[in-house]
């Protein structure tokens, strides 16, 4: 079987689509882990469970000694009612691969499917360990299996990943040379004022005043404190105070989200997030608790891995359907692989406008053109191939 005849085209199609009806949540992904174990083993891979978690591990053992290569996808999907009518539209009721982690399952998958039938995993000198990663969504997935020794035994040299992007068109790749998602980090700021009468403001302490002040003052760190070359992003997702019209509550309660991609940055905004607070408990006579919960760590990838990835693609695509990319300010988990071995996540084309195929991620209306399927395939064999004989 060639990766890019009929019978491997429907092949990825069909389990593709088979994912796609039957999304689960993160942790939740039982049924999904079961259908990677059977193809897993119908194929003759090695098939290993992580304690307690879902997800699978599968390995396949090269005949010489060499490296080994993991290849990363995420099987999770989102808590969203998919609004597509495709014939393969999700089944469960609010729940949707709108993230495309059915496809990144598939084409990993579609990989070992290759390497095994075509005998080419024979040859090779080395071992790959495919990583059916679950949990992404909740940043949770990648270092429950890290800490259950997925990069041991054998010991992971490497780890490649890739990411569908609706942004560029089925047939291209983008590949961030080194960072490729920003930090997120999380905040909850509750501010303590004393209730009142709305009629009589002067008897309270409004903390709604005082929290409606951080959300502008918070503003002049990105346009004033962070230099103008640098990116961060600071966003109040949620305000919560108050329950009539004419009363000053006690309490207000403000959670939101810092985006960085530079260590020095992001410290820098949670300093002065903490200055702000400072100022404010002083000019309001509120007294505030900030929370502060270390998310995810910017996403680096290793400049080796992302420029061998890079001439792989350019190899299997043709060198002006590849491209390096600037970073996005979202995160992913892979970053915490990315931490432990050099790795690289490259971006696969999924979009097509003429096909309506242009929806963003996390969209109830995302969708892939398919084709990206047997391009993905094409490219991790290769670079299987390449790197490991
Ligand atoms: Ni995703």
């Amino acid at each position: 079987m060639n990766y890019t005849d009929e019978r491997m085209i429907e092949w990825l199609s069909v389990t593709r689509r088979e994912f796609h009806m039957h999304p689960e949540l993160s942790h939740e992904e039982r049924e999904t882990s079961e259908r990677i174990k059977g193809i897993l083993r119908s194929l003759d891979v090695e098939v290993h469970d992580l304690q307690g978690l879902t997800g699978v591990v599968g390995l396949i053992r090269g005949k010489g000694r060499g490296e080994t290569i993991a290849l990363r996808a995420d099987i999770d999907a989102l808590p969203i009612q998919e609004l597509n009518e495709v014939v393969y539209k999700s089944q469960s009721d609010g729940v949707m691969h709108a993230c495309g982690h059915d496809v990144h399952t598939t084409i990993m998958l579609g990989v070992a499917k290759y390497l095994q039938e075509s005998g080419t995993s024979g040859k090779l000198k080395g071992n790959i360990k495919l990583l059916f990663q679950p949990a992404e969504e909740k940043g949770t997935g990648a270092r429950e299996m890290i800490a259950r020794g997925v990069l041991e035994n054998p010991k992971v040299h490497k780890v490649f990943a890739c990411h569908v992007s609706p942004d560029l068109p089925v047939g291209t790749v983008g590949v961030n040379r080194t960072q490729s998602h920003a930090s997120a980090d999380w905040f909850t700021l509750c501010i303590k004022g004393k209730g009142a009468h709305g009629a009589r403001p002067s008897e309270g302490i409004d903390p709604i005043v005082a929290g409606a002040y951080f959300i502008t003052a918070v503003q002049s760190i990105i346009s004033r404190n962070i230099p103008p070359t640098e990116t961060a992003v600071i966003t109040v997702g949620r305000f919560a105070a108050g329950s009539a019209p004419n009363v000053i509550p006690e309490k207000a309660r403000l959670e939101g989200t810092i985006r960085a991609f530079l260590g020095d940055i992001r410290n820098q905004v949670i300093d002065r997030l903490r200055e702000i607070i400072n100022g404010i408990e002083g000019s309001f006579g509120v007294s505030c608790s900030f929370d502060f919960h270390e998310g995810m760590p910017a996403c680096i990838n290793d400049e080796r891995v992302s420029s061998f990835l890079y001439d792989i693609a350019a190899y299997v695509l043709g060198s002006e359907k590849v491209s390096y990319i600037p970073p996005v300010t979202g995160s992913e988990d892979f970053a915490l692989f990315a931490i432990e071995r050099p790795s690289a996540i490259i971006r696969l084309g999924c979009g097509n406008i003429e096909k309506g195929l242009d929806h963003p991620l996390h969209s109830p209306y995302f969708d892939v053109d398919e084709e990206v399927l047997s391009i993905g395939v094409r490219v991790f064999v290769e670079a299987i191939r390449r790197a490991l004989t």
